[in-house]
């Protein structure tokens, strides 16, 4: 037995090896940085090199992008289950649902080979857009909006929910936001992933595990939180005094601290440039102010910098997207990192199942029922 080592919330723990993506240096997937990715790479490409391991060549992107528009569609059973959920579901916890149901028509569900792994990963990738968009729509009390082919996926993203040809600043905007969401090496949804198909269990249990973490606010929830603080502080005037409170009275400020970076998340930096054209461009440049105010204040109290959900929590704002579907926006795009793990897991498995530190009573002798 090795020597006993703990850490609360595994805390700087190394729980495994990966070779799919590091934050130490700064992030980068596959040994390429986030920054570059995001500024020259579309989200094919960067969900390609996650499965894949290498970006693909203009033949491979071709045919990877076919495949995709190809598996763009759902079982009619699934579209007609999503009709039965009751409104009031949380979008996050019907996406949780269709990742499950979408297994029953997967015909590879059972296969956990590579090759297998790699197709269920992909057709994922390209069901869940339909499933988000189609809930919404059907809520709406509106017809889903097919997939159309040569639109990207962000792209099709925004067509399917509007059913209306999205401008190019909110593709790029859509895309950049899947591309820094896709992957981050042992976060609490991906760890989950992991130890679900450690057992051998298949993919879609590990996703919907996954999307299950990814639910709370610790994690991909605060995306939609961080738009209840801003919508709370109102006016940029109030900012400054409302935040102050906040902290004062030791509350949890959404969007802002993370386990890893300390001194900042690079994926918020460069977020934030695209908030500001988008704001600029939407008219909402007093948000973009309220939030600057925001972020000083929390850095001189607390020296907290904001992480990734910050920025995107606004970007989708400003973007018109309903903010119950910013966190199911954040699994479209971290399947694709997800998968890659479960893939990675799987190629060279071993079961995971760590110990606990005890701290219940002392062994004590069975007292019989009628003595208690
Ligand atoms: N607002 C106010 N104070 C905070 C915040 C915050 N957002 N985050 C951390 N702190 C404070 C804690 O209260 C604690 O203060 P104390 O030392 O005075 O008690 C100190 O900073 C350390 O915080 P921990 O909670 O121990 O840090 P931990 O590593 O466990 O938590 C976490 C990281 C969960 C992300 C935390 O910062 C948090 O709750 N943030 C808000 C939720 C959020 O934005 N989540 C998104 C994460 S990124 C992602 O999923 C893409």
């Amino acid at each position: 037995m090795p020597e006993e080592i703990y850490s609360p919330g595994l805390e700087g723990v190394i729980a495994g090896e990966t070779a799919i993506s590091t934050v130490s240096g700064g992030l980068s997937y596959r040994g390429y940085s986030i920054e570059e990715l995001a500024r020259h790479g579309t989200f094919e490409e960067v969900a390609y090199l996650l499965l894949y391991g290498e970006l693909p060549g203009a033949e491979q992107l071709d045919e990877f992008r076919k495949r995709l528009k190809a598996a763009a569609q759902v079982p009619r059973p699934i579209i007609d289950a999503l009709r039965q959920i009751p409104p009031a579901t949380a979008a996050m916890d019907v996406m949780r649902t269709a990742a499950s149901m979408l297994a029953h028509w997967d015909p590879d569900v059972n296969d956990n080979s590579h090759e297998a792994n790699v197709r269920k990963a992909e057709r994922l990738l390209a069901q869940l857009p339909v499933v988000m968009a189609a809930r919404h729509r059907l809520k709406q009390g509106k017809e889903p909006v097919p997939a159309e082919s040569g639109r990207s996926l962000a792209s099709n993203c925004l067509y399917m929910l509007f059913r209306a040809d999205p401008s190019p600043a909110h593709v790029k905007a859509m895309d950049v936001s899947l591309i820094l969401y896709a992957e981050h090496e042992y976060n609490a949804s991906t760890f989950t992933a992991r130890v679900i198909v450690s057992t051998l269990a298949d993919l879609h249990s590990g996703i919907a595990g996954a999307i299950g973490a990814l639910k709370g606010p610790l994690h991909g929830g605060a995306n939609e939180k961080v738009m209840d603080v801003l919508q709370a502080v109102g006016k940029k005037e109030n900012a400054e005094k409302w935040i102050r409170d906040a902290l004062a009275r030791k509350e949890k400020i959404m969007g802002f601290g993370h386990r890893v970076y300390k001194e900042g998340d690079p994926r918020a930096v460069y977020l934030k440039e695209l908030c500001d054209e988008l704001a600029r461009e939407t008219g909402n440049e007093d948000l973009e102010t309220t939030s600057d105010v925001i972020q000083r204040i929390i850095w001189e109290e607390k020296k907290l910098p904001p992480n990734l959900d910050w920025p995107s929590g606004r970007l989708y704002y400003y973007m018109g997207l309903p903010i119950e579907l910013y966190t199911p926006l954040f699994v479209l795009s971290r399947v694709a990192g997800w998968s890659a793990h479960v893939i990675e897991q799987l190629d060279n498995n071993r079961l995971i199942r760590p110990r606990a530190r005890y701290i219940g009573p002392a062994r004590r002798p069975w007292v019989p029922l009628a003595d208690r």
